[in-house]
């Protein structure tokens, strides 16, 4: 007879976790239950996004000077209401504020430091592709009763979490909290993360695909031009680029590969952002088995000096970014 497997749901998985350290006060366990219920909430409004005229820019732009989408909006404020009373966090920040955002006085303050990304990939919501939300976890460290953008301030290294979500063909979240990365996809049925893909390793050997936007493949240095051409020539790899990151991403952790966003010869910062992109994907890939590197450091080194600031980002299989990493300095 099939052996049934059992179901286990996030909350049950995170109070499982938490019991592995004698010490933990439960928080830690909150907060990620917090951001699992902010995941449903704007799941739910992902899913019926082509039902309702929620689409086109409000008419404002956001930091970056891009249109700010409907559902931009929307996620961000889920993200900030489900944080902003619990008690569990010193300050937050996010792609759609320019400075780090603080706690109400009305609401007591926390140790965590939660930064994200709201929603990933939002020029893919009109034409109902994959997109995502992003997190990443610090604990605070300035010694005041809240948070300050100092705390904001860290390197990726000092990551005590992070994780993402996927609004895809189904709803995922995926986290690290440094004891490996697991998987846990929505059952619609019953509102729950289901744990679906525990201690997530990157396939050994990975698949060859690279993932870059390769129309800007003019305004590149020579090493990522030659970088680019040998993957595809000699290297045999094949090519897959949705425009999400967090999709991307998701691909590149399952079958292995290599992400790129390279800087450009008149944008040698690159596009995506360090706090809450780059960063938490290098962790959660790292944690993997995999890598992520700026080209010429680890992503997760680099000391940020502002909230919105870009970083170039070779990411994946380890074999892979390392082989980046060397073409590049052949070409310096
Ligand atoms: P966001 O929607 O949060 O601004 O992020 C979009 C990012 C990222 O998801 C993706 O990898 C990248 O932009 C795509 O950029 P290009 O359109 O330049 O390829
Ligand atoms: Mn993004
Ligand atoms: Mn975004």
């Amino acid at each position: 007879m099939k052996q049934e497997s059992h179901v286990v749901t996030i909350s049950r998985f995170l109070i499982e976790e938490e019991r592995k350290f004698p010490d933990a006060t439960g928080a830690f366990t909150n907060l990620l239950s917090d951001i699992a219920l902010a995941a449903k909430v704007i799941g739910r409004e992902v899913n019926k996004a082509g039902l309702v005229d929620i689409f086109g820019a409000v008419g404002e732009e956001n930091v970056h000077g891009e249109d700010q989408q409907k559902l931009d909006v929307f996620a961000n404020q889920v993200m900030y209401r489900a944080l902003d009373h619990t008690g569990l966090v010193a300050c937050l920040a996010s792609e759609e504020s320019e400075e780090f955002i603080r706690i109400p006085d009305k609401f007591p303050a926390g140790d965590y430091v939660v930064i994200y990304d709201p929603l990933d990939g939002s020029s893919n919501i009109d034409v109902n592709v994959s997109i995502g939300t992003i997190f990443s976890i610090h604990r605070k460290r300035t010694t005041g009763e809240r948070g300050t953008l100092e705390d904001c301030l860290q390197p990726g290294s000092e990551q005590v979490a992070a994780g993402y979500v996927l609004y895809g063909s189904s709803t995922m979240l995926v986290y690290t909290a440094g004891t490996g990365v697991h998987g846990f996809t929505l059952d619609p049925s019953i509102g729950e993360f289901i744990l679906s893909h525990p201690n997530m390793r990157m396939p050994e050997p990975p698949k060859k695909v690279y993932s870059v936007n390769e129309a800007y493949f003019t305004r590149w240095s020579r090493g990522q031009q030659r970088l680019v051409s040998h993957l595809k020539n000699e290297g045999g790899f094949g090519s897959r680029y949705i425009g999400s990151m967090v999709a991307d991403i998701h691909r590149t952790l399952l079958q292995g590969g290599l992400f790129m966003y390279p800087s450009e010869v008149a944008k040698p910062e690159g596009k995506l952002r360090l706090l809450y992109e780059a960063a938490p994907m290098a962790f959660i890939l790292e944690q993997a088995g995999g890598r992520a590197s700026t080209g010429t450091q680890e992503v997760r080194d680099i000391v940020p000096t502002s909230l919105h600031q870009r970083v170039p980002i070779y990411a994946g299989s380890r074999e892979f970014v390392d082989m980046a990493e060397e073409m590049l300095a052949q070409d310096a």
